[in-house]
């Protein structure tokens, strides 16, 4: 479906996508500010996931991750079943291509992700299930894989996802091999090993479903809260972000993050995408352009919360209508990279600031 930008309040320019190549008609203004021009005077990273093989061979895609940006995350290629494919033989090719894009435009980098219970190398998991990875030994793989892939990019990554999605909805522990095998201790050396590697990274812990006051996002705010008594460095609370419209906006979005300011953490969105059930309309594009609104605002309205990602920023490139049957239209714009009405939502909840 072809979109066009929605006129903005104040500014005259239109944007009209045709087959991809765009062609801005400016106003007597400058031409439109990018959304990262907007972020930095409001004090925030605006970031996307980045799709290296998009990115590689689709110029638009890179031309507009460059230029909208000033924060990337990895949405696969940090991820341990393609760092380390085989015990002991890393691919650093696609992580490190993100690394050098993203400084060559001055662009910071969040790493995603460490300790998970899926995309795991098919060795460790095949190890762990027939038995020939006993708990001790896979507490030196963790170990080793957090020490080796934080070393490698130490001072060049902002804030890393060390553990994602260790909490059930009911705020019980998900029953991952990592719990199985290593008790619940996994999630305090996997910080305590980061840190380690990288004193300087920012080290997150990240969920989906936790963007309001909930089990799960009050699991997480105790658990944060214990481990920081005893030291251990938890310093992020990193909340995706992935909704739908067909759900209701979550409530209580505001509350959550200051309670997660209140133990002096910082706190991302760090996956935003909304999607729906097709075909897409302007009803549904309108509601979802308020849904990214109102995850941006609670962060904007919140100084500990100083990084908003986007879960990808194009649907020619989304991630949702392979899991989710039906649906899709999650991102800020079209396939043909036209600018939803969601897209004009962050622009002026950038330009409103803080
Ligand atoms: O790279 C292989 C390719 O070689 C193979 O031919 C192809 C077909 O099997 O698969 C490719 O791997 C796919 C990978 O994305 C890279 O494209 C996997 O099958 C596919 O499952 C994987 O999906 C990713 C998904 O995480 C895995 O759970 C999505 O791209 C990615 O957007 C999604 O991101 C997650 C975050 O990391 C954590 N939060 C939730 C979010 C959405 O699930």
């Amino acid at each position: 479906m072809k979109y066009f930008r929605m006129p903005l309040v104040g500014l005259l320019s239109a944007t009209l996508l045709v087959t991809g190549v765009q062609t801005a008609v400016a106003d007597e203004a400058a031409p439109q500010a990018p959304l990262r021009t907007l972020a930095e005077r409001a004090d925030l990273r605006i970031g996307t996931a980045v799709d290296m093989a998009a990115l590689a061979d689709d110029t638009t895609y890179r031309r507009t991750t460059g230029r909208e940006f000033n924060s990337v995350t990895a949405e696969n290629v940090m991820k341990w079943e393609v760092v380390e494919p085989a015990r002991g033989t890393y691919d650093w090719s696609g992580a490190d291509a993100l690394v050098r894009f993203a400084r060559e435009r001055g662009q910071v980098v969040r790493g995603h992700t460490l300790v998970w219970h899926s995309q795991l190398p098919g060795w460790l998991t095949s190890g762990v299930a027939d038995g020939s990875i006993d708990a001790a030994e896979l507490r030196g793989i963790l170990r080793r894989h957090i020490t080796t892939e934080v070393k490698r990019y130490k001072g060049r990554i902002q804030q890393w996802d060390v553990v994602n999605e260790v909490f059930e909805e009911d705020g019980s522990l998900r029953n991952s091999i990592w719990l199985q095998q290593l008790g619940p201790s996994y999630i305090a050396d996997a910080f305590r090993w980061a840190h380690a590697a990288d004193p300087k990274a920012k080290l997150f812990l990240n969920d989906y479903n936790v963007e309001g006051i909930n089990a799960k996002s009050t699991a997480y705010y105790e658990l944060a809260k214990r481990l920081r008594a005893e030291g251990v460095p938890v310093q992020g609370f990193g909340i995706q972000g992935h909704l739908a419209i067909q759900y209701g906006f979550p409530g209580d979005v505001p509350e959550n993050l200051a309670r997660f300011a209140r133990l002096g953490m910082q706190t991302a969105f760090t996956e935003v995408d909304v999607r729906m059930i097709l075909p897409a309309d302007e009803e549904k594009l309108a509601t979802q352009a308020t849904y990214f609104r109102g995850l941006l605002d609670a962060c904007l309205g919140t100084r500990s919360c100083k990084s908003f990602t986007v879960w990808g920023f194009t649907d020619k490139y989304s991630w949702v209508p392979g899991v989710f049957e039906g649906q899709g239209a999650a991102t800020l714009t079209g396939e043909d990279f036209g600018r939803k009405p969601a897209y004009g939502a962050v622009r002026e909840g950038l330009a409103e600031g803080r």
